[in-house]
């Protein structure tokens, strides 16, 4: 019997890879500098092109796919959401926003949470609960947010302006005013920028997109030490760290300390788009009626699946298994290292890890695909390795033998 659905399937003219590239070449915005891989399939740890070659992928979706690609409790949640309900607006309740909103709240330090549908908006509304906050509590003047250099905290214009890298803002000034710029790591120089105008610090407990950089010993501790004294919002933005990524449901709890606000996207949705924003009540009490909102923020398809991720994270203990892996890719990483004249340090955490090399990574990159294995390169000579966090020893074990290869193959 032919289904509705193979008949559709059938009737979908095929693209061969080199039409899908010419096609993206001719009618795409020219902002993205792909590779040449045209992706069709994913299956736990795994990606398919479309001429049928298999990658271990070490990427992940940019740390989307933590339980790996077409994980089977967050797709069986999200088909049974799309036969429900798609969407019905924040005019009205839905079961998933308030089943995943009661979730975060018992698995984190907040009590209260504002979904969106990106990293982006989830910082957006935390730059403005932090200025509200200061505005109700202080008056007018106090607006001025500390981020650190090296940060990537999105694209919209408060979120590339916090950002703190002088190649996102090119070209897009005016930026957005009241934003001040620290080294990463470097707790007297937050001491030194506060000042009367101040009433927020953003931070990545680990950077991600800066090129992996894990703070020294007593630095967001430190940070938080600085915002009690103030009395500033401190925000972490956990978009690429949390959800078991830092080898801890948290990235904050390797670190042994708490924020006000908390951002979370990128693998909430398992690959749906979805953002959060979570806070204390304490804080979240200035998000006030008519204050923020969003079409499309907590969409019940988007949350039935994020609810089914954390809830199979947490159930596999996937944030723990990251923890153990940490060793196996982080000395197989550093062994590498004294092997290869071209890699200058080894950094991570988890199963978030980075590699300086004294060349461009990209070849590097190119080298791995070409040998059927996916990482990607951050800040032109870093390779940054994210996992799914369901790799077994031996996919780590694969991914640095081909990473080996590439190196000599390349002289390197
Ligand atoms: C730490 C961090 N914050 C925010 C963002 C922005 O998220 P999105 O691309 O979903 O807007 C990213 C994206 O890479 C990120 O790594």
């Amino acid at each position: 019997m032919t289904t509705s659905t193979d008949t559709l399937a059938a009737s979908e003219p095929t693209l061969s890879s080199d039409e899908v590239r010419a096609l993206n070449a001719k009618h795409h915005t020219g902002n993205y500098g792909r590779s040449p891989l045209v992706i069709v399939r994913g299956e736990g740890m795994y990606l398919w092109d479309a001429d049928g070659n298999r990658y271990l992928d070490f990427v992940a979706g940019i740390s989307v796919a933590n339980l790996g690609h077409c994980p089977p409790r967050p797709t069986a949640a999200a088909k049974r959401q799309l036969e429900t309900l798609w969407h019905a607006s924040n005019l009205y309740h839905t079961v998933p926003q308030a089943r995943l909103a009661e979730w975060l709240t018992q698995h984190s330090f907040a009590d209260r949470v504002f979904f969106s549908n990106s990293g982006a908006e989830a910082n957006e509304a935390a730059l403005k609960l932090a200025r509200k906050r200061s505005n109700d509590v202080h008056g007018p003047g106090r607006f001025e947010v500390i981020t650190a250099t090296n940060s990537f905290h999105g694209r919209t214009f408060a979120t590339l302006t916090a950002t703190g890298q002088e190649k996102v803002h090119a070209g897009f000034e005016p930026l957005v005013p009241g934003f001040t710029y620290v080294p990463f790591g470097d707790l007297e120089a937050v001491a030194l920028a506060i000042t009367p105008r101040t009433c927020a610090i953003l931070i990545e407990p680990i950077q991600g997109e800066g090129g992996v950089n894990v703070p020294p010993t007593g630095y967001l501790r430190g940070l938080r030490q600085l915002a009690d004294d103030a009395g500033l919002t401190l925000i972490f933005d956990e978009v690429q760290s949390g959800l078991g990524r830092a080898g801890a449901l948290w990235a904050y709890e390797r670190f042994d300390v708490t924020p006000d606000v908390m951002t979370l996207a990128k693998s909430l949705g398992s690959g749906l788009p979805i953002g959060a924003m979570l806070a204390t009540e304490g804080v979240a009490q200035h998000l006030t009626k008519g204050s923020h909102g969003s079409t499309f923020g907590g969409n019940p398809v988007a949350c039935a699946a994020a609810l089914a991720t954390c809830e199979t994270l947490v159930e596999e203990k996937l944030p723990e298994r990251a923890r153990t892996l940490e060793t196996t890719l982080g000395e197989g990483l550093r062994a590498l290292a004294a092997e290869h004249d071209a890699i200058r340090e080894v950094r991570g955490m988890g199963l978030i890890w980075g590699m300086d090399l004294t060349v461009d990574a990209a070849p590097v990159v190119d080298a791995c695909r070409e040998r059927g294995v996916l990482v990607n390169a951050v800040q032109g000579r870093t390779l940054r390795f994210l996992p799914p966090l369901i790799v077994s020893e031996a996919e780590i074990t694969s991914m640095l033998a081909t990473l080996d290869a590439a190196f000599t193959a390349l002289g390197l």
